[in-house]
């Protein structure tokens, strides 16, 4: 006697088998090796949450436009919203032998509402069920990444604000160029964390349309309100192609990139909190909240979690590189290879927050050294370009003249072991005999810091107008 389709769908729902799904027409089940290689439940259990939501907006769409009842709907409403609570009470069943999240979910309905739970796939296929589901947690990270880097970009506020004009070397080549204050250097981070967060919300915009109804790929045949499932899930419309929904993942593509431009902003900041804490620079110290001993050196302080910081991009980064790799040789439509999208976005989001809440953390508890600093900014004739422009200003000298009566002062300074303000007016005279000792006015850190009033320059008065800038927009 042949077995009808329903009977063997019975038989293998009864067995908790996964292929009670899909396997109509198939007659043994897949290796173990297959199933080893094909089950994702393992990390797209975290798809749960947006998985039952579009679940839910399907199946009120699918009421209102005819295409089930609306006693089967509450049915499924019912279910969904039991195992909500039993994912949120950590009761829920994930199951190896289902698969994946999407077949997880409608396994556990059946058992929880019977027959009517079957109904529910109408009209959508897992390729827009997974579309829809990644694109909702994407869209939510983007949002709590752009909310942290808020946070980031507040605690550098603060901390800007109260060294607005704290002098200390600002660098090139990591050679001391021209004095700055603390508070512009850690305002030049505000501006970048500012782009990587309007990084997040652009992608948001982009990727903010509903997959859901492309089905398997080519859209369906019922007569199913795309507009309806889109608006319930927040999205600003439905996909224009389904071909598009099911097969693209550049959504994920973009985020990653701005997970990766951002994580490589904090990796910056976390290196140079690293050089500023050694006992060489001692610029800033962190409290013992963000430090570590050395279980061999008593007197060391790591600053481990600036490094860690540091060293996140790596991963953020591979997630990125790796995606792309994924997608690049697909052709259209879905393919299984596009389950391997998951696990680097989740890692790369999971260490991207790490590494922003552990950076805001650092900025709030981290001090400046100011007398340290200070002594820095002097060091180094760091006031040469101050030298040369009053030569300009006041003796009219063309620059480049100007700049050559500079480096003799500089060379003269450094054979008697002075520094530039250290140098009697006799010496610069003796380079330039219309030299006043008006000239020493500029001469010094504080006075060449003050001087660059140029909008966005260093001078404490533009950088106290930039952080109130700041403040203003991120109110
Ligand atoms: N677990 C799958 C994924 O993550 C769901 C889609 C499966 N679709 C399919 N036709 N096999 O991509």
């Amino acid at each position: 006697m042949t077995k009808t389709p329903s009977d063997a769908s019975a038989q293998a729902h009864a067995a908790g088998d996964g292929q009670a799904m899909w396997g109509g027409r198939f007659s043994t089940k897949p290796a173990e090796l297959m199933q080893a290689i094909n089950v994702s439940i393992g990390f797209d259990k975290r798809l749960a949450a947006q998985d039952l939501a579009g679940s839910k907006a399907h199946a009120a769409m699918l009421a209102k436009v005819g295409v089930i009842s609306s006693a089967d709907e509450a049915a499924i409403q019912n279910g969904l919203s039991q195992i909500e609570a039993e994912i949120a009470n950590g009761t829920f069943p994930f199951r190896d032998e289902y698969e994946d999240i999407h077949m997880n979910v409608e396994a556990r309905l059946r058992e929880l509402i019977g027959a009517a739970s079957g109904r529910l796939h109408t009209a959508r296929s897992r390729n827009d069920q997974v579309a829809l589901d990644f694109r909702l947690w994407v869209r939510e990270a983007c949002d709590r990444s752009a909310a942290q880097v808020r946070t980031l970009q507040a605690a550098l506020l603060a901390k800007a604000e109260a060294h607005a004009d704290a002098i200390m070397p600002g660098f090139t080549h990591l050679q001391p160029a021209q004095p700055v204050t603390f508070g512009h250097h850690l305002m030049a981070y505000v501006e970048m964390f500012g782009r990587d967060a309007s990084r997040f919300v652009d992608a948001r915009a982009r990727m903010n349309e509903s997959p859901l109804g492309a089905a398997a790929l080519a859209g369906s045949p019922f007569p199913i309100d795309r507009h309806m499932t889109a608006a319930a899930l927040g999205f600003e419309r439905p996909t224009a192609n389904s071909l598009d929904s099911v097969s693209s993942r550049d959504f994920a593509l973009e985020a990653l990139s701005a997970a990766s431009i951002c994580a490589t902003h904090l990796s910056r900041l976390a290196e140079e909190i690293v050089i500023w804490t050694t006992p060489q620079f001692g610029f800033i110290k962190l409290s013992d909240a963000f430090t570590t001993g050395s279980s061999i050196m008593p007197q060391k302080r790591n600053p481990d979690a600036a490094e860690l910081v540091r060293a996140k991009v790596g991963r953020i980064l591979g997630s990125l590189t790796s995606l792309m790799v994924v997608m690049k040789g697909l052709p259209l439509a879905y393919s299984k290879d596009m389950q391997e999208d998951k696990e680097p976005v989740f890692v790369a989001f999971d260490s991207l927050e790490l590494a922003l809440n552990a950076m805001a953390g650092m900025v709030a508890d981290l001090e400046p050294v100011r007398e340290r600093m200070a002594a820095a900014a002097g060091a180094g004739f760091s006031t040469a370009t101050d030298l040369a422009d009053w030569l300009v200003r006041t003796l009219d000298l063309p620059f480049r003249e100007a700049h050559h009566v500079t480096g003799a002062a500089v060379k003269r300074a450094e054979t008697l072991g002075t520094d530039l303000p250290g140098l009697p007016l006799s010496e610069l005279q003796a380079i330039e005999p219309r030299i006043t000792a008006e000239v020493f006015q500029v001469l010094t850190p504080e006075a060449s810091a003050a001087s660059r009033m140029s909008y966005g320059g260093t001078a404490p008065a533009q950088v106290r107008a930039q952080i109130q800038r700041w403040k203003d927009q991120l109110k």
